[in-house]
């Protein structure tokens, strides 16, 4: 049996990937360049309930609000929107039934456009396009997660591509694990600070938040909790930290070619001819581990998984622990 489909049966480990990626995911962990300082658990992982409970207690979801040094400092109370991102599905309640469609290679083929659409909202990640690619990811967008090298490199046109205009924005930048922010202020990865600034000043009526490293740190554990092993010292992919945060925003979230379906490829994304099996199983991101424990929540069907790379996921809300 493949990796892929050892993941649809929760099954799968790292021994089973491809020599270089199990190469590159221990340099990872001998790097260790966020300063990881794991101190929790470490064991098997829990059975789903016990993963969505320990989600929704300790990923709390949380952007920067201004409150805090180096931000109070500078006025960022005033540059946040002054709604939280919570309230992008209205005023205490929640976006009824959500899709989180992953970048990848998979999605080519799938016919899955008119699926995904019918939700009433759509998470998509960084510079994914849907214009050209209807059939398979649908065009409409609610949400796009970007990484900090969507506002910092010049190659991606932030200020003046559509991909990013008539939406909410949510940005993110690898932290030190510390959560040292004015550390994180003079030298994030990317600088995605000066161009919040003005993105916020030319368009202060477009939501646009960054997620507070707080947040992306907390789901790491989590990641980390559930394993006997050491998962690599570094972020979470933003496929990860999207699903997460739909939890937050929607009693029901559809997961799209994440976990991959039978149409699985080495192919990155589906947007561009480029074949590296770390986008879909991991080299930085602890990618193998996210999915484990994403399949274990799965409440959907088999058959959903194989054939449209679909997960269904319950909000937060839809559950009680
Ligand atoms: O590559 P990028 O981060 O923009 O893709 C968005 C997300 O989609 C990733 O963070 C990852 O979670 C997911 N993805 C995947 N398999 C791929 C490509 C992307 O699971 N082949």
């Amino acid at each position: 049996k493949t990796v892929v489909q050892r993941l649809w049966h929760g099954d799968a480990s790292v021994a089973m990937l491809i020599p270089r990626l199990q190469k590159s995911m221990r340099n990872w962990v001998s790097l260790n360049k966020h300063h990881v300082a794991y101190r929790g658990r470490r064991g098997q992982a829990q059975d789903a309930r016990g993963v969505l409970c320990e989600l929704k207690e300790r990923a709390r979801l949380k952007t920067l609000d201004g409150t805090e040094q180096p931000f109070s400092g500078l006025g960022w109370d005033k540059l946040v929107p002054v709604l939280t991102l919570e309230h992008l599905s209205g005023q205490g309640s929640k976006f009824k039934s959500c899709a989180v469609v992953a970048s990848a290679g998979a999605m080519l083929h799938s016919s899955l456009g008119n699926e995904i659409d019918s939700h009433e909202a759509v998470l998509r990640f960084n510079s994914a396009p849907t214009e050209g690619y209807e059939n398979d990811v649908g065009n409409k967008t609610t949400i796009r997660i970007i990484n900090s090298q969507i506002p910092a490199l010049p190659r991606y046109h932030f200020n003046t591509s559509s991909l990013y205009q008539g939406i909410s924005l949510v940005a993110w930048d690898p932290a030190p694990y510390s959560v040292d922010l004015p550390r994180w202020y003079r030298n994030p990865d990317y600088d995605l600070f000066t161009p919040y600034k003005e993105r916020r000043r030319l368009h202060p009526n477009q939501p646009f938040y960054i997620l507070h490293p707080k947040f992306i740190w907390q789901l790491w554990d989590v990641i980390q909790g559930n394993f006997l092993e050491s998962i690599q010292p570094n972020p979470p992919s933003s496929g990860f930290i999207g699903i997460l945060l739909m939890m937050s925003l929607c009693e029901e979230v559809h997961v799209y070619e994440y976990i991959p379906s039978l149409r699985q490829t080495d192919l990155c994304h589906y947007h561009e001819r480029y074949y590296d099996a770390a986008c879909t199983l991991g080299a930085y991101h602890p990618l193998l581990y996210e999915k484990l424990l994403v399949q274990k929540m799965n409440t959907g069907s088999l058959n959903d998984l194989k054939t449209k790379g679909k997960i269904t996921l319950p909000g937060f809300s839809s559950f009680d622990c």
